[in-house]
Protein backbone atom coordinates (compact mmCIF):
# COMPACT_ATOMS: atom_id res chain seq x y z
CA UNK A 1 0.00 0.00 0.00
CA UNK A 2 1.26 2.98 -0.94
CA UNK A 3 -0.71 5.01 1.19
CA UNK A 4 -1.05 9.19 -0.21
CA UNK A 5 2.49 8.38 -2.41
CA UNK A 6 3.19 8.24 -5.81
CA UNK A 7 5.50 5.66 -5.73
CA UNK A 8 7.00 3.30 -3.22
CA UNK A 9 10.37 4.86 -3.70
CA UNK A 10 8.68 8.33 -2.16
CA UNK A 11 6.99 6.54 0.25
CA UNK A 12 10.02 4.83 1.27
CA UNK A 13 11.91 7.98 1.48
CA UNK A 14 9.08 9.80 3.67
CA UNK A 15 9.67 6.64 6.25
CA UNK A 16 13.56 6.85 7.06
CA UNK A 17 12.57 9.31 10.11
CA UNK A 18 10.08 7.11 11.75
CA UNK A 19 12.55 3.91 10.62
CA UNK A 20 15.89 5.37 11.89
CA UNK A 21 14.31 6.65 15.26
CA UNK A 22 13.42 2.75 15.83
CA UNK A 23 17.38 1.93 14.83
CA UNK A 24 18.49 4.62 17.19
CA UNK A 25 16.81 3.00 20.24
CA UNK A 26 18.82 -0.19 19.52
CA UNK A 27 22.16 1.59 19.90
CA UNK A 28 21.54 4.88 22.42
CA UNK A 29 19.47 4.39 25.73
CA UNK A 30 17.76 8.13 25.21
CA UNK A 31 17.18 9.23 28.97
CA UNK A 32 20.30 8.67 29.93
CA UNK A 33 22.22 9.37 26.49
CA UNK A 34 24.09 7.18 26.34
CA UNK A 35 25.19 4.12 23.99
CA UNK A 36 23.62 0.54 24.44
CA UNK A 37 25.60 -2.64 24.76
CA UNK A 38 25.55 -4.07 21.17
CA UNK A 39 23.75 -7.57 21.27
CA UNK A 40 26.39 -10.12 22.73
CA UNK A 41 29.32 -9.67 19.84
CA UNK A 42 32.05 -13.10 19.57
CA UNK A 43 34.84 -10.94 20.01
CA UNK A 44 36.22 -7.98 21.83
CA UNK A 45 36.77 -4.57 19.26
CA UNK A 46 39.98 -3.88 20.80
CA UNK A 47 41.32 -7.22 19.79
CA UNK A 48 40.88 -6.37 16.57
CA UNK A 49 43.30 -4.99 13.98
CA UNK A 50 41.24 -4.43 11.52
CA UNK A 51 37.63 -4.75 9.80
CA UNK A 52 36.33 -5.91 6.01
CA UNK A 53 33.36 -4.31 4.80
CA UNK A 54 31.40 -6.31 2.08
CA UNK A 55 28.30 -5.77 0.01
CA UNK A 56 27.17 -4.31 -3.48
CA UNK A 57 25.76 -1.71 -5.01
CA UNK A 58 24.27 0.97 -2.13
CA UNK A 59 25.17 -1.11 0.55
CA UNK A 60 28.99 -1.09 -0.34
CA UNK A 61 28.13 2.27 -0.61
CA UNK A 62 26.90 2.35 3.09
CA UNK A 63 30.33 0.27 3.77
CA UNK A 64 32.36 2.64 1.93
CA UNK A 65 30.70 5.75 4.33
CA UNK A 66 31.70 3.83 7.76
CA UNK A 67 35.14 3.18 6.67
CA UNK A 68 35.60 6.89 7.76
CA UNK A 69 33.65 6.38 10.52
CA UNK A 70 35.71 3.27 12.18
CA UNK A 71 39.08 5.07 11.57
CA UNK A 72 38.22 7.97 12.21
CA UNK A 73 36.67 7.21 16.07
CA UNK A 74 38.10 3.53 16.19
CA UNK A 75 41.29 3.63 14.82
CA UNK A 76 40.68 0.56 13.51
CA UNK A 77 41.57 0.57 9.26
CA UNK A 78 38.81 -0.85 6.74
CA UNK A 79 38.89 -2.47 3.86
CA UNK A 80 35.44 -1.93 2.00
CA UNK A 81 34.83 -4.64 -0.54
CA UNK A 82 32.62 -5.19 -3.03
CA UNK A 83 31.36 -8.70 -2.65
CA UNK A 84 31.78 -9.99 -6.42
CA UNK A 85 35.38 -9.19 -6.43
CA UNK A 86 36.15 -10.18 -2.95
CA UNK A 87 35.04 -13.84 -3.34
CA UNK A 88 36.92 -14.53 -6.70
CA UNK A 89 40.29 -12.75 -6.15
CA UNK A 90 40.33 -14.44 -2.68
CA UNK A 91 42.27 -12.31 -0.70
CA UNK A 92 44.24 -13.41 2.19
CA UNK A 93 42.69 -13.19 5.30
CA UNK A 94 43.37 -12.93 9.32
CA UNK A 95 41.71 -15.26 11.23
CA UNK A 96 39.95 -13.76 14.45
CA UNK A 97 39.07 -10.13 12.45
CA UNK A 98 35.87 -8.83 12.03
CA UNK A 99 34.02 -8.87 8.51
CA UNK A 100 30.91 -7.44 8.12
CA UNK A 101 28.68 -7.60 5.47
CA UNK A 102 25.75 -5.26 4.37
CA UNK A 103 22.65 -6.42 2.92
CA UNK A 104 18.81 -5.40 2.28
CA UNK A 105 17.68 -8.17 0.86
CA UNK A 106 20.06 -10.79 2.98
CA UNK A 107 20.07 -12.82 -0.55
CA UNK A 108 22.41 -11.31 -2.50
CA UNK A 109 24.15 -13.80 -4.22
CA UNK A 110 27.64 -12.63 -4.38
CA UNK A 111 27.42 -11.07 -0.66
CA UNK A 112 26.28 -14.25 0.32
CA UNK A 113 29.84 -16.03 -1.12
CA UNK A 114 32.27 -13.89 0.26
CA UNK A 115 30.43 -14.10 4.00
CA UNK A 116 31.14 -18.27 3.48
CA UNK A 117 34.79 -17.15 2.42
CA UNK A 118 35.34 -14.61 5.33
CA UNK A 119 33.82 -17.72 7.64
CA UNK A 120 35.61 -20.71 6.02
CA UNK A 121 39.12 -18.09 6.87
CA UNK A 122 37.43 -18.24 10.99
CA UNK A 123 37.04 -14.89 10.48
CA UNK A 124 33.94 -12.88 12.80
CA UNK A 125 30.92 -12.46 10.73
CA UNK A 126 28.46 -9.83 11.66
CA UNK A 127 25.46 -8.97 9.30
CA UNK A 128 23.78 -5.67 8.64
CA UNK A 129 20.60 -6.82 7.04
CA UNK A 130 16.70 -5.81 6.69
CA UNK A 131 15.29 -9.42 6.63
CA UNK A 132 15.95 -11.51 9.45
CA UNK A 133 15.02 -14.58 8.25
CA UNK A 134 17.22 -14.41 4.72
CA UNK A 135 20.35 -16.49 4.03
CA UNK A 136 22.90 -13.61 4.93
CA UNK A 137 21.35 -13.06 8.43
CA UNK A 138 21.22 -16.80 9.11
CA UNK A 139 24.38 -17.47 8.42
CA UNK A 140 26.41 -14.85 10.64
CA UNK A 141 27.63 -14.80 13.93
CA UNK A 142 25.80 -12.01 14.60
CA UNK A 143 22.60 -10.42 12.45
CA UNK A 144 22.22 -6.51 13.02
CA UNK A 145 18.68 -5.39 11.68
CA UNK A 146 18.23 -2.24 10.15
CA UNK A 147 13.91 -1.70 11.45
CA UNK A 148 13.26 0.14 8.39
CA UNK A 149 10.17 -2.19 7.03
CA UNK A 150 9.89 -3.86 3.98
CA UNK A 151 11.74 -2.21 0.99
CA UNK A 152 9.47 -2.44 -2.20
CA UNK A 153 10.99 0.48 -4.61
CA UNK A 154 13.88 -1.13 -6.62
CA UNK A 155 16.04 1.47 -5.39
CA UNK A 156 17.50 1.69 -1.76
CA UNK A 157 16.97 4.42 -0.11
CA UNK A 158 15.31 3.71 3.51
CA UNK A 159 17.51 0.70 3.91
CA UNK A 160 20.60 2.49 2.98
CA UNK A 161 19.88 5.37 5.97
CA UNK A 162 19.47 2.96 8.10
CA UNK A 163 22.78 0.86 6.81
CA UNK A 164 24.15 4.23 7.79
CA UNK A 165 22.90 4.29 10.81
CA UNK A 166 24.03 0.93 11.96
CA UNK A 167 27.37 1.09 10.87
CA UNK A 168 27.94 4.56 12.70
CA UNK A 169 26.45 2.59 16.24
CA UNK A 170 28.81 -0.04 15.99
CA UNK A 171 31.69 2.64 15.09
CA UNK A 172 31.05 4.71 18.07
CA UNK A 173 30.94 1.36 20.21
CA UNK A 174 34.14 0.14 18.90
CA UNK A 175 35.97 3.44 19.68
CA UNK A 176 34.56 3.55 23.27
CA UNK A 177 35.67 -0.06 23.66
CA UNK A 178 39.21 0.99 22.11
CA UNK A 179 39.58 3.85 24.06
CA UNK A 180 40.21 5.77 21.01
CA UNK A 181 37.23 8.66 21.27
CA UNK A 182 36.74 11.31 24.12
CA UNK A 183 33.70 11.27 26.03
CA UNK A 184 32.93 14.83 24.91
CA UNK A 185 33.15 13.71 21.50
CA UNK A 186 30.85 10.53 22.40
CA UNK A 187 28.18 12.48 24.06
CA UNK A 188 28.33 15.65 21.43
CA UNK A 189 28.08 12.71 18.57
CA UNK A 190 25.21 10.68 20.38
CA UNK A 191 23.25 14.32 21.01
CA UNK A 192 23.66 14.56 17.51
CA UNK A 193 22.15 11.00 16.66
CA UNK A 194 19.09 11.60 18.71
CA UNK A 195 18.25 15.21 16.76
CA UNK A 196 18.95 12.90 13.48
CA UNK A 197 15.19 11.69 12.64
CA UNK A 198 14.22 15.60 13.50
CA UNK A 199 17.15 16.55 10.76
CA UNK A 200 15.57 13.95 8.10
CA UNK A 201 11.85 15.59 8.89
CA UNK A 202 13.43 18.57 7.79
CA UNK A 203 15.02 17.92 4.93
CA UNK A 204 11.63 15.98 3.46
CA UNK A 205 10.07 19.21 3.93
CA UNK A 206 12.92 21.10 0.79
CA UNK A 207 11.07 18.69 -1.73
CA UNK A 208 9.56 21.29 -3.11
CA UNK A 209 13.28 23.02 -3.85
CA UNK A 210 14.77 19.96 -4.44
CA UNK A 211 12.09 19.18 -7.47
CA UNK A 212 12.45 22.62 -8.71
CA UNK A 213 16.45 21.75 -8.92
CA UNK A 214 15.99 18.34 -10.63
CA UNK A 215 14.54 20.24 -13.79
CA UNK A 216 18.46 20.95 -14.36
CA UNK A 217 19.37 17.28 -14.09
CA UNK A 218 16.44 16.09 -16.19
CA UNK A 219 17.45 18.21 -19.20
CA UNK A 220 21.13 16.72 -18.71
CA UNK A 221 22.12 13.35 -20.84
CA UNK A 222 25.37 13.62 -18.45
CA UNK A 223 25.40 14.73 -14.53
CA UNK A 224 28.97 14.23 -12.35
CA UNK A 225 28.64 14.29 -8.31
CA UNK A 226 31.68 15.60 -6.42
CA UNK A 227 32.39 14.71 -2.68
CA UNK A 228 34.91 14.54 -0.60
CA UNK A 229 35.79 12.28 2.82
CA UNK A 230 32.35 11.48 3.86
CA UNK A 231 30.64 12.99 0.84
CA UNK A 232 32.49 10.91 -1.73
CA UNK A 233 30.42 7.57 -1.39
CA UNK A 234 27.64 9.90 -0.91
CA UNK A 235 28.55 11.20 -4.46
CA UNK A 236 28.71 7.96 -5.21
CA UNK A 237 25.26 7.12 -4.40
CA UNK A 238 23.73 10.17 -6.13
CA UNK A 239 24.81 9.04 -8.99
CA UNK A 240 24.16 5.52 -8.90
CA UNK A 241 20.75 6.38 -7.59
CA UNK A 242 20.11 8.99 -10.61
CA UNK A 243 21.75 6.75 -13.63
CA UNK A 244 19.66 3.59 -12.16
CA UNK A 245 16.14 5.10 -11.94
CA UNK A 246 16.27 8.15 -14.91
CA UNK A 247 18.52 6.04 -17.20
CA UNK A 248 20.86 9.58 -17.23
CA UNK A 249 24.20 9.04 -17.55
CA UNK A 250 26.06 10.15 -13.97
CA UNK A 251 29.16 9.71 -12.07
CA UNK A 252 30.17 10.52 -8.71
CA UNK A 253 33.85 11.81 -8.36
CA UNK A 254 36.05 12.77 -4.98
CA UNK A 255 36.39 15.98 -5.58
CA UNK A 256 40.11 15.82 -5.29
CA UNK A 257 40.63 13.55 -8.50
CA UNK A 258 38.84 16.13 -10.41
CA UNK A 259 41.56 17.28 -12.12
CA UNK A 260 43.19 13.69 -12.84
CA UNK A 261 40.53 13.19 -15.80
CA UNK A 262 36.97 14.36 -15.51
CA UNK A 263 36.94 17.83 -15.73
CA UNK A 264 37.66 17.67 -19.35
CA UNK A 265 34.05 16.30 -19.53
CA UNK A 266 32.98 19.68 -18.17
CA UNK A 267 30.81 21.90 -19.75
CA UNK A 268 27.59 23.96 -19.96
CA UNK A 269 25.56 20.72 -20.64
CA UNK A 270 27.02 19.00 -17.47
CA UNK A 271 25.38 19.66 -14.52
CA UNK A 272 27.53 19.20 -11.73
CA UNK A 273 26.17 18.27 -8.34
CA UNK A 274 28.72 19.45 -5.20
CA UNK A 275 27.84 18.11 -1.76
CA UNK A 276 29.65 19.88 0.88
CA UNK A 277 28.21 20.64 3.92
CA UNK A 278 30.31 22.43 5.96
CA UNK A 279 33.29 20.31 7.56
CA UNK A 280 36.91 20.50 7.54
CA UNK A 281 37.42 19.52 4.11
CA UNK A 282 34.37 21.39 2.72
CA UNK A 283 36.69 24.79 1.77
CA UNK A 284 38.65 22.35 -0.24
CA UNK A 285 35.00 20.98 -1.96
CA UNK A 286 34.30 24.65 -2.88
CA UNK A 287 37.54 25.13 -4.85
CA UNK A 288 36.59 22.47 -6.89
CA UNK A 289 33.24 23.88 -7.42
CA UNK A 290 34.87 27.55 -8.91
CA UNK A 291 36.73 24.97 -11.50
CA UNK A 292 33.89 23.83 -12.80
CA UNK A 293 31.40 26.72 -12.53
CA UNK A 294 34.45 28.64 -13.87
CA UNK A 295 34.17 26.23 -17.21
CA UNK A 296 29.98 27.15 -17.12
CA UNK A 297 28.87 23.82 -15.76
CA UNK A 298 25.38 24.85 -13.62
CA UNK A 299 26.55 23.65 -10.04
CA UNK A 300 24.07 22.25 -7.69
CA UNK A 301 25.63 22.89 -4.33
CA UNK A 302 24.17 21.02 -1.47
CA UNK A 303 25.35 21.94 1.82
CA UNK A 304 24.15 23.81 5.24
CA UNK A 305 24.04 27.55 6.23
CA UNK A 306 27.92 27.86 6.61
CA UNK A 307 28.41 26.75 3.42
CA UNK A 308 25.29 28.87 1.61
CA UNK A 309 27.63 31.76 0.63
CA UNK A 310 30.58 29.55 -1.20
CA UNK A 311 27.89 29.12 -3.82
CA UNK A 312 25.83 32.17 -4.19
CA UNK A 313 28.59 33.65 -5.50
CA UNK A 314 28.81 31.69 -8.06
CA UNK A 315 25.08 31.74 -9.10
CA UNK A 316 24.91 27.77 -7.81
CA UNK A 317 21.66 26.91 -7.06
CA UNK A 318 21.97 26.16 -3.69
CA UNK A 319 19.90 23.49 -1.53
CA UNK A 320 20.95 24.18 2.23
CA UNK A 321 20.41 21.42 4.24
CA UNK A 322 19.55 21.38 8.13
CA UNK A 323 22.92 21.34 10.17
CA UNK A 324 24.22 18.94 12.57
CA UNK A 325 27.47 17.44 13.28
CA UNK A 326 29.72 17.19 10.19
CA UNK A 327 30.08 13.31 11.27
CA UNK A 328 26.45 12.55 10.47
CA UNK A 329 25.96 15.17 7.52
CA UNK A 330 26.13 12.42 4.93
CA UNK A 331 23.20 10.20 6.36
CA UNK A 332 21.21 13.72 5.29
CA UNK A 333 22.65 14.67 2.31
CA UNK A 334 22.52 10.72 1.27
CA UNK A 335 18.35 11.90 1.32
CA UNK A 336 18.43 14.97 -0.84
CA UNK A 337 20.67 12.99 -3.26
CA UNK A 338 17.64 10.54 -3.17
CA UNK A 339 15.03 12.76 -3.63
CA UNK A 340 17.14 14.68 -6.32
CA UNK A 341 16.77 11.45 -8.45
CA UNK A 342 13.49 10.97 -7.62
CA UNK A 343 12.36 13.86 -9.00
CA UNK A 344 14.36 13.60 -11.95
CA UNK A 345 13.35 10.48 -12.87
CA UNK A 346 9.93 11.15 -12.39
CA UNK A 347 9.98 14.33 -14.44
CA UNK A 348 11.13 11.78 -17.16
CA UNK A 349 7.88 9.67 -16.99
CA UNK A 350 10.45 6.81 -15.42
CA UNK A 351 8.89 4.38 -13.49
CA UNK A 352 11.29 4.45 -10.49
CA UNK A 353 9.34 1.50 -8.45
CA UNK A 354 10.67 -0.91 -11.25
CA UNK A 355 13.06 0.39 -13.37
CA UNK A 356 14.47 -1.70 -16.46
CA UNK A 357 16.67 -4.31 -16.26
CA UNK A 358 17.05 -4.29 -12.15
CA UNK A 359 15.89 -7.00 -9.83
CA UNK A 360 14.80 -5.97 -5.81
CA UNK A 361 17.08 -9.37 -5.01
CA UNK A 362 20.16 -10.37 -6.76
CA UNK A 363 20.32 -14.33 -6.25
CA UNK A 364 22.63 -15.49 -8.90
CA UNK A 365 25.77 -13.25 -9.61
C1 LIG B 1 20.60 0.43 -5.65
C2 LIG B 1 20.31 -0.90 -5.11
C3 LIG B 1 21.32 -1.99 -5.29
C4 LIG B 1 21.42 -2.84 -4.02
C5 LIG B 1 22.33 -4.05 -4.26
C6 LIG B 1 22.54 -4.86 -3.00
O1 LIG B 1 19.57 1.32 -5.37
O2 LIG B 1 19.28 -1.10 -4.51
O3 LIG B 1 22.56 -1.48 -5.65
O4 LIG B 1 21.92 -2.04 -2.98
O5 LIG B 1 21.77 -4.86 -5.25
O6 LIG B 1 21.35 -5.42 -2.53
P1 LIG B 1 21.24 -5.97 -1.08
O7 LIG B 1 21.39 -4.83 -0.14
O8 LIG B 1 19.86 -6.58 -0.99
O9 LIG B 1 22.33 -6.99 -0.87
Amino acid sequence: DKGPFRHFMLKEIHEQPEGLSRVIGTILDRPSMSLLPPPALPFRFSDLKQVSIVGCGTAYLAGATAKYWFERFARLPVQVEIASEMRYREPPLDPGELALFISQSGETADTLAALRYCRAADQHVIAVVNVPQSSIAREADVALPLMCGPEIGVASTKAFTAQLTVLLGLALQAARDRGTIEQERLDSLLEALCRLPAAISATLELDDELKGVSRVLARARNVLFLGRGLHYPIALEGALKLKEISYIHAEGYAAGELKHGPIALVEEAVPVVVLAPSDELSEKTFSNMQEVAARGAPVILVTDEAGRSAGTALGAHILTLPTTDPALSPIISAVAVQLLAYHTATQLGADVDQPRNLAKSVTVE
